[in-house]
């Protein structure tokens, strides 16, 4: 029996280069050996974005249109929209019980974003909801509703997985042995640097390359790239490893990269040459998945079945799980009727 991965993303924008090295390129090497489930987070994008509904919509076909240009394959991978899985919010209910206020305001991640509205909005207490502080319990009711065992994570998201298995413990020690502790799979290289030198790339550091950037637009950003700042003229000795280029050309895995690291550190490469061998290799990159998501926005309804057959795996899924769930808790008042869904 394949374990079952189940990882998320919320659909917020449209995926970068930061999505794709840091996460999306290994579930794109996970779905060959597990049984995998991926999760498009409309629910939790909502707790940052309940007043821009429209927002949130238009972006689950994007990215899910971004999600198989990358290479996720629908034959192998199961990608679902979390809206359209009742017993997820069904379970997020359950679980609040088992979660106290204190530890929620406790959670790393939680906090870390807590501080953040604080910095944007002034005042904490008008800008935390109820449904935010929570998501930690939604995001244990995902990876429980659909028996994740393998979580796929960077390192920001540890504490949720953490707070998932506590509750799983917890949910088992007073209603008897039903859940599974999930484990987690950290990503090697969950934060990937920007073109600017900053520690990551992302959307609100504004320094982010998106798979749907043009030619030109990737040709502008790469040439405004940090470079080694010692380095003034084309044939000064520089050092490859301070270098957002050189980064770049190891992380599209250039197969030429041991002659750029020697290039530039005997001084034989202008930086200028060096940033153009990295746009021409990123349009090599970007070629095969600006292909795919011509050919998928021109077939929408292609996606929208894959959607659908997704979240209907998805859906059977959960369905066991809140059954089993509701025996636990002794509300299993629909023995009978749940077998006709
Ligand atoms: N919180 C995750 C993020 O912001 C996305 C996510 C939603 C997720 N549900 C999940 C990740 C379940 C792992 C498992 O990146
Ligand atoms: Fe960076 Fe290339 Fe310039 Fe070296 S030659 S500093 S690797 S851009």
């Amino acid at each position: 029996m394949k374990k079952t991965i189940l990882s998320g993303i919320r659909p917020t924008g449209n995926l970068h280069l930061g999505h794709v090295f840091g996460a999306i390129q290994n579930w794109v090497k996970l779905q060959e050996e597990y049984e995998c489930f991926f999760e498009i987070a409309d629910v939790q994008a909502l707790t940052d974005n309940f007043e821009h509904p429209e927002k949130v919509r238009k972006n689950v076909m994007e990215l899910t249109i971004d999600l198989l240009s990358v290479g996720i394959d629908p034959k192998k991978a199961h990608l679902f929209i979390q809206s359209q899985i009742s017993e997820i919010a069904e379970l997020t209910v359950f679980y609040s019980n088992l979660v106290t206020m204190a530890r929620l305001y406790r959670n790393p991640t939680v906090k870390t974003e807590i501080a953040q509205k604080k910095a944007l909005f002034g005042n904490e207490g008008e800008s935390v909801t109820y449904g935010f502080v929570g998501y930690p319990v939604s995001q244990a009711a995902d990876i429980t509703a659909l028996r994740g065992e393998l979580i796929p994570v960077g390192d920001d998201q540890l504490p949720l997985i953490e707070q998932c298995r506590e509750i799983v413990r917890k949910f088992n020690a007073i209603y008897g042995e039903t859940l599974k502790e999930p484990e987690y799979l950290l990503s090697k290289t969950p934060r990937i640097k920007g073109l600017d030198g900053q520690e990551k790339m992302g959307k609100s550091l504004g320094n982010a390359l998106y798979l749907n950037d043009s030619s030109e637009i990737v040709s502008q950003k790469i040439m405004n790239a940090i470079t080694d700042p010692q380095k003034i003229k084309k044939d000064d000795p520089a050092n490859p490893e301070i270098c957002m280029v050189y980064y770049y050309h190891q992380l599209i895995q250039n197969p030429n990269l041991k002659t750029v690291c020697q290039e530039c550190k005997n001084g034989t490469r202008g930086c200028v040459a060096c940033k153009k061998e990295l746009i021409a290799r990123m349009e090599e990159f970007l070629a095969p998945i600006r292909e795919k998501s011509r050919y998928y926005e021109n077939h929408l309804e292609e996606v929208q079945k894959i959607l659908e057959e997704g979240t209907k795996e998805a859906k059977k899924r959960s369905t066991e799980t809140i059954q089993q769930v509701k025996k636990s808790m002794m509300i299993d008042y629909e023995k009978d009727s749940t077998q006709e869904r």
